[in-house]
């Protein structure tokens, strides 16, 4: 990378390449602008500056994460308020990391419960299982779709479609994935529970292309995490040094301290987040005020179904937007669907709805269900999302009026 008091882009361009003006000139933005007439499930939240820096990378020779992972690290920590980030090759990565290094560091015991909600995607329960712990599935709360009250054991707060979980326990543990940005009062999630993950898939806030991260200010919990994203090696640990002195007779440099996996993310997918991580406050702004905007417009027109406003003293992210049909609305959801997507309104259920009816939910011996799931069969059986952009304005909102006029009342 440049020396330290010069951005790498300053740095080519001195040397004669200004790598952001030949992404500014030769980027497709045709083919990353939102179709005519069309409401996508997302649209590209980068911009030259991503792909400048990426060139920049590549044309350095560094492919394995290295200084720009660490500089994205650093940033993300701050952005969310906590001290430490670990970035990842996905979000899903991200949870198996977090909930693994909770139970090597002893935080949970192996086998422990964790309240998981019935609606989430399908890592956000599968990691519980994988790290051996055991996922107790509990409805939904029918205002936000994330698990809400009080629990007597630690929970797995998922924050659902940019809804922050107001849920608490005597430990949280945040699957921050969908909701960058998302706030309960003052405090961003990922700054809630003890450990928090985040994706950077394309659709998402930010992205990476692919990518995650664990944020945490435990710092012995950051250690584990940074060894299980590696092989379980003691590279990276900020305990290294004496970890090295109590195991002198093997070579530091292949001194495996916790089973691991590998699940790193590459030096590229570290320039592109570098780049995203300021524009958050404005992205998020926009999703906000679409979101408010959206649920009134929806509300008013009358029709039988629900929308999911702000949660009073919270931030919602506007991750997507959902929707459920009334049970004794005309239409089924399948046709609603249809019906949306002949125009150009992309739709999908909302997340993996109720866990519990996926066949993979067989497969997970140790996992139980814990009282009836209402909301969840109602999600199952009549939600739908369709997206949500810090892109969109009057246009995407006036398609889905229209869209769902003519779907509902036809
Ligand atoms: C709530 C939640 N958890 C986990 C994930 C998984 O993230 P990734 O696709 O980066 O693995 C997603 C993806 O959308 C998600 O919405």
């Amino acid at each position: 990378m440049a020396p330290k008091d010069m951005d790498a882009l300053d740095a080519w361009a001195a040397k004669g390449l200004d790598l952001r003006a030949l992404a500014a000139r030769w980027l497709d933005r045709d083919a990353l602008a939102i179709p005519a007439g069309t409401l996508p499930l997302a649209v590209a939240p980068f911009d030259g500056l991503e792909i400048a820096e990426t060139i920049a990378t590549l044309l350095e020779g560094r492919l394995t994460m290295g200084s720009r992972v660490r500089a994205f690290e650093r940033a993300w920590a701050d952005q969310v308020g906590t001290t430490h980030c670990i970035m990842v090759n996905s979000g899903s990565s991200a949870l198996l990391v977090m909930l693994s290094a909770l139970v090597a560091t002893g935080r949970l015991e192996p086998g422990a419960d964790v309240i998981v909600p019935a609606v989430g995607w399908s890592t956000s329960l599968f990691a519980v299982a994988q790290a051996g712990l055991t996922p107790v599935i509990q409805d939904v709360g029918e205002d936000s779709l994330c698990l809400e009250g009080a629990h007597d054991r630690p929970v797995l707060a998922v924050h659902l479609l940019g809804c922050p979980s107001r849920a608490t326990g005597p430990l949280i543990i945040e699957d921050a994935c969908g909701a960058h940005g998302a706030r309960i009062g003052g405090r961003a999630v990922g700054n809630i529970g003890i450990a928090a993950a985040f994706s950077f898939f394309f659709s998402h806030h930010l992205t990476t292309g692919e990518g995650g991260a664990v944020t945490t200010s435990d710092t012995e919990l950051a250690d584990a995490c940074r060894s299980i994203r590696a092989h379980g090696w003691v590279r990276e640990r900020s305990d290294r040094v004496a970890v090295q002195a109590a195991h002198a007779d093997i070579d530091p440099r292949f001194l495996f301290v916790v089973p691991g996996y590998n699940l790193r993310p590459t030096e590229l997918a570290g320039a592109f987040g570098i780049h995203q991580v300021p524009r958050l406050g404005g992205y998020v702004a926009t999703r906000r005020a679409n979101h408010r905007q959206w649920c009134a417009a929806v509300a008013d027109l009358g029709l039988p179904l629900r929308v999911f406003p702000e949660l009073p003293g919270t931030t919602h992210a506007g991750f997507a937007f959902p929707m459920l049909l009334d049970a004794d609305a005309p239409l089924d959801r399948t046709t609603l669907c249809r019906r949306l997507e002949a125009k150009g309104i992309q739709t999908r259920p909302i997340s993996g709805s109720n866990l519990t009816r996926q066949p993979a939910f067989s497969q997970l011996p140790r996992a139980r269900i814990e009282g009836p799931l209402p909301v969840a069969d109602a999600v199952h059986e009549r939600g739908i999302f369709v997206g949500q952009s810090h892109a969109f304005g009057p246009e995407q909102l006036e398609l889905l009026l229209d869209g769902l006029k003519a779907a509902l009342l036809e």
